[in-house]
C-alpha cells in the first residue's frame, strides 16, 4: 500500500504521514528532505539558489546530510522552495522516491507532488491543509520553542510566499489529486487529525479492495 500525503507547509502532512507510517507498520519518506539538502549543499557551497546550474551541482548530497537538525530551519526551507522549482532538481530525485514508493509492502511519502507525480498510482492519496494564519501559528510556536526571534507577521508573509511560489511553479506544482481526500486540520489536534487521516486510510482501502 502507498500513501501518498501531500500539503502546504505546517499543514500537519510530516505529523500525519508518520503517524499513518507507525500505524501500518511502513517505512516513510519525508520528501521536502531531500529539497532541503539540495538548498542545505548550495548554501554552504556559497552558490546562488536562484542559479539552475548551481542547483543542479548540489544534487549530489551525502544521506548523512538529511539527519542534520539546520535542514528543519526556516533558512533552509524558504531556500528548498527555490531550488524545487528547477526541473533539473526535480528529475535528479525522482527516482530515489519512486523507488522509494514502489519497496515491496509499500509506504509512505509526504512532500507536495507525491500523489500526482510520484506515487499517482498510490491507493491513498491525502491532501492535508490548513488556513494560512493557523499554519503561521503553528510555524511560529515552532520557531519561538527553537529560539529564534521572529513575528508572526513574518512568519505569515513567508508561508505565502512559499504557497505562491510552491503553487505557481510549471515542474510539479503543489496541487491537490483529483482522487486525493482532503483534510483540513485547521481545527483539529494533532489527535484527532490522525485519526481522521486513519479512518479516510480505512475508507479508501475498503472502496478500493
Ligand atoms: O515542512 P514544510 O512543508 O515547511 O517544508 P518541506 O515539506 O520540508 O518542503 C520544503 C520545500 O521543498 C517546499 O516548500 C517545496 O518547495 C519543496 N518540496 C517540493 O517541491 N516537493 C516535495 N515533494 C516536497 C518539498
Ligand atoms: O509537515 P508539515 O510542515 O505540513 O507540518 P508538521 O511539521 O506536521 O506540523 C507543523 C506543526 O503544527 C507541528 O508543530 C505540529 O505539532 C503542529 N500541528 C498542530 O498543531 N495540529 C495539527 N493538527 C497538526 C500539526
Amino acid at each position: 500500500m502507498i500513501i501518498a500525503v501531500d500539503g502546504p507547509a505546517a499543514s500537519g502532512k510530516g505529523t500525519i504521514a508518520r503517524a499513518l507510517a507507525r500505524h501500518y507498520n511502513l517505512p516513510h519518506l519525508d520528501t521536502g528532505l531531500l529539497y532541503r539538502a539540495v538548498a542545505a549543499t548550495l548554501l554552504r557551497a556559497g552558490l546562488e539558489p536562484a542559479s539552475e546550474a548551481d542547483a543542479v551541482a548540489s544534487c549530489g548530497f551525502e544521506d548523512e546530510l538529511l539527519g542534520d537538525p539546520w535542514l528543519r530551519t526556516d533558512e533552509v526551507g524558504r531556500l528548498a522552495s527555490v531550488v524545487s522549482a528547477h526541473p533539473p532538481v526535480r528529475a535528479a530525485l525522482l527516482e530515489r522516491q519512486r523507488n522509494f514508493a514502489r519497496q515491496p509492502g509499500g509506504a509512505v511519502l509526504d512532500g507536495r507532488d507525491i500523489g500526482t507525480v510520484i506515487a499517482p498510482d498510490a491507493e491513498v492519496k491525502l491532501f492535508v491543509k490548513a488556513t494560512p494564519t493557523i499554519r503561521a501559528q503553528r510555524r511560529h510556536l515552532e520557531l519561538r520553542k527553537q529560539g529564534a526571534d521572529t513575528s508572526l507577521d513574518k512568519v505569515l508573509a513567508d508561508i505565502r510566499t512559499r504557497d505562491e511560489r510552491d503553487s505557481q511553479r510549471s515542474e510539479a506544482p503543489m496541487r491537490q489529486a483529483e482522487d486525493a481526500a482532503v483534510l483540513d486540520t485547521s481545527f483539529l489536534s494533532i489527535d484527532a487529525a490522525v485519526q481522521r487521516a486513519i479512518a479516510l486510510v480505512e475508507q479508501r482501502t475498503r472502496a478500493g479492495g
